[in-house]
């Protein structure tokens, strides 16, 4: 909950085992705390210098070089990182924002972003009256969960135009500089991959200048204070609620305290407001825990699963799909769809998902994107044939859309060459032979919109796959005045947003799925829109394990879309076992990926019982506390446990790499079981201690390559 002290002026913000709070001295709100829960009693003991950055006793001598400000600002003597830059219209830099109001509610929201839901909210508004500018605090706090949100609200209350050149979500200043930052660095189809750093003297920072969150780095930070392990000391886990181009930074100061800060990324940005404009920054998650990264995740992992992911698709089961592109790419037609409808049926899965080439003259990737309607000459009664043949088997059925993309080579780029990003007299930059469509424009989202509309309100559609397959060039939009040029990718992803709520609101029985070239936008706001993401096009086993572990270190494991694919795999030609891909995809919204019409018997008759074991695990998957027993990264083995909530079951996977001959073996402890309990174990037929199991653990030896352990425990 929220509490205010009248009389010292300090805002205790109290979520679920953590308080974050923040004093208002001479009008400046300046950090005291984030961290564990602590007494709300004589906090200011926290405050290392005076009011406005100079030591009370010595006024005048010092700039605010030391004031842990909630909204630093530039030129006004803290020369670290400012979360706010702003000039006037004569140029001037200087922002002056002291107190004016507060209010506490039970709401939020950003304007025209995803945001979490829930909670109670501080609005606290600083003004500066010389610049005419006021800027509202967004604070939320959760009973059941471990996390505080912020966003900032500017706007122009003056008489001339205010040029922001930073707007940045959030800034809190950590006592000590002992601290690490772990991000997650990847590629295509090696997403999400942990890399962890000494915080120094300077600024260490991440970010993405794409107009997208990337594959390359998550905008994710987590801060480990030195020596913080998967299972113990102090983490903090900073999660942009953004898809576009960010910042997020932590910089070891001459102060002795570090810095963390971020939002949309200030290089080549910015944006004008003319008097009585608005701006709000995305909205940051920042998570905290006394577990070490392992609580950090958890700590994510509830904030999402209860405040951020459309709620009815939280814990509602998941579909289990067959998708058609890696058995058959762009080249199918309908005989070669049934034979993979009619394989896949009556074992578990539910959902026939047709891909990419369904459409305009899509038969590679050079043409197509943005003409929605069916590709006659491959399909020339339509879908409608697809569609009976999944209903007459008991399977639903799921499309494939690009919706924000062009091909030059379509009648939509023939028609409005105009509606493809690009700056005039330059030729626009080709990915993947296609464009991205000017989503800051209002005519070009309402085309999409109802493009993919007519779709889906003339055909019997259960699920959609919106993939996303490049990034932005030239952001530049011949709409926009010269002054907000600087603020295209923000505009181009509140376009984007603006159509994913307008098609998704108006079809609540679809199940969306988002997907970007795999998981090339796997971030907290597209959550809010699609349940689940394609994680990776990478669907090796081995892959796959560090894949979603590296995802897992901050989204939770009903957010991974995971399938089970051929051998050799496509991507990097491994073999594993048919039980192993099932097993690494049931740690996620397990789906197929295969043509099911070229399966081995054999392999076929074993899709029921894989179905019906992911069917058992999705509670655990969907609502359970992951607990990452073993890096992949680091050993040979990959280990989750997953346990309930109230601890009555848990589900061990563990997959070995790279095994050796005449090993010793090792003893694996479980976390988080009830130690009092006694749990049985289904595949041995013991009867074991929660205390024994986390303190002795099982026996782990004799695996082989790929090879996979599984136990499921039910407390007796
Ligand atoms: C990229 C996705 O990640 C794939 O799963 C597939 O949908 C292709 N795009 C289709 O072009």
């Amino acid at each position: 909950m929220i509490f205010y002290d009248e009389q010292t002026k300090i805002f205790y913000l109290e979520s679920k085992g953590l308080t974050y709070a923040f004093s208002v001295s001479e009008g400046i709100p300046e950090h005291l705390w984030f961290g564990a829960r602590i007494a709300r009693d004589n906090l200011h003991f926290t405050r290392g210098w005076g009011a406005n950055g100079f030591d009370a006793e010595l006024p005048g001598q010092f700039c605010r070089n030391h004031l842990a400000a909630e909204v630093p600002t530039y030129a006004r003597g803290d020369y670290r990182e400012p979360m706010l830059s702003c000039r006037g219209e004569a140029g001037e830099p200087v922002c002056e924002l002291r107190y004016v109001r507060h209010h506490i509610s039970d709401s939020h929201a950003v304007t025209g972003m995803p945001s979490t839901y829930g909670g109670q909210t501080l609005e606290l508004t600083v003004e500066d009256p010389v610049k005419g500018m006021e800027a509202t605090l967004f604070y939320t706090v959760f009973e059941d969960a471990p996390s505080v949100t912020r966003f900032a609200r500017i706007s122009n209350t003056g008489k001339g135009m205010l040029k922001l050149e930073r707007a940045y979500s959030f800034s809190f200043d950590l006592p000590g500089n002992q601290y690490d930052v772990l991000s997650l660095f990847g590629a295509w189809a090696r997403e999400r991959m942990p890399e962890r750093t000494p915080v120094r003297h300077g600024v260490t920072s991440i970010d993405s200048k794409r107009g997208s969150s990337s594959a390359v780095l998550n905008p994710f930070l987590g801060i480990l204070a030195r020596g913080t392990s998967e299972t113990s000391g102090d983490a903090y886990g900073v999660s942009l609620v953004y898809s576009s181009s960010f910042r997020l930074l932590a910089e070891g100061t001459q102060s002795g305290r570090t810095r963390v800060c971020g939002g949309i990324n200030d290089f080549g940005f910015s944006e004008q407001l003319a008097p009585g404009e608005g701006f709000d920054t995305p909205e940051v998650v920042l998570a905290y825990s006394g577990e070490g990264i392992g609580g950090m995740s958890r700590a994510l992992h509830d904030t999402f699963r209860s405040h951020l992911i459309p709620p009815a698709a939280v814990a509602s089961p998941r579909p289990i799909v067959i998708n058609n592109w890696e058995a058959t790419f762009f080249a199918f037609d309908y005989e070669k769809l049934f034979a993979i409808i009619d394989s896949s049926a009556g074992r578990g899965i539910d959902t026939f998902v047709l891909d990419d080439g369904w459409f305009g003259t899509r038969d590679n990737d050079r043409s197509g994107l943005g003409d929605w309607f069916i590709n006659r000459t491959k399909l020339p009664q339509g879908l409608t044939p697809i569609i009976d043949r999944c209903h007459e088997r008991g399977l639903k059925f799921g499309l494939w859309f690009e919706p924000e993309m062009v091909n030059p080579d379509s009648d939509l780029y023939r028609a409005h060459p105009d509606w493809a990003v690009h700056v005039p007299g330059y030729e626009p930059m080709l990915c993947r032979h296609q464009l991205m469509l000017d989503l800051t424009r209002g005519e070009v989202r309402d085309y999409v919109v109802n493009a993919v509309t007519a779709i889906l309100d003339t055909n019997e559609i259960d699920y959609v796959k919106w993939d996303s397959n490049r990034n932005l060039t030239e952001m530049y939009s011949e709409s926009l005045p010269a002054g907000s040029q600087g603020a295209f990718a923000h505009r181009w992803v509140l376009g984007l947003y603006d159509i994913c709520r307008r098609i998704i609101s108006s079809h609540p029985s679809v199940f969306f799925e988002g997907c970007s070239g795999g998981g090339a936008r796997f971030d907290p706001a597209m959550l809010a829109f699609f349940p689940q993401i394609w994680t990776s096009d990478d669907t090796d086993a081995g892959m796959r394990t560090r894949i979603q572990y590296g995802t897992s270190i901050v989204y939770p494991l009903s957010a991974m879309s995971c399938h089970v694919s051929a051998c050799p795999n496509h991507q990097v030609g491994r073999m594993s076992t048919f039980e192993t891909r099932a097993a690494v995809a049931h740690l996620g919204a397990t789906g197929y990926e295969l043509n099911t019409s070229h399966l081995p018997q054999e392999e076929l008759d074993k899709i029921p019982a894989q179905t019906a074991e992911y069917r058992r695990m999705e509670p655990l998957v969907q609502s359970g506390d992951l607990y990452r027993l073993s890096d992949p990264f680091t050993s040979s083995d990959f280990a989750f446990l997953l346990v309930a909530k109230d601890r009555s079951l848990a589900h061990l996977t563990l997959i070995r790499q790279m095994t050796e001959a005449n090993e010793e073996g090792f003893f694996l402890r479980m976390q988080g079981l009830d130690p009092d309990a006694v749990y049985f174990i289904e595949e041995t037929g013991e009867r074991l201690h929660g205390s024994t199991l986390m303190q002795v653990g099982i026996r782990i030896r004799g695996m082989r390559d790929f090879g996979i352990f599984i136990r499921h425990f039910t407390r007796q």
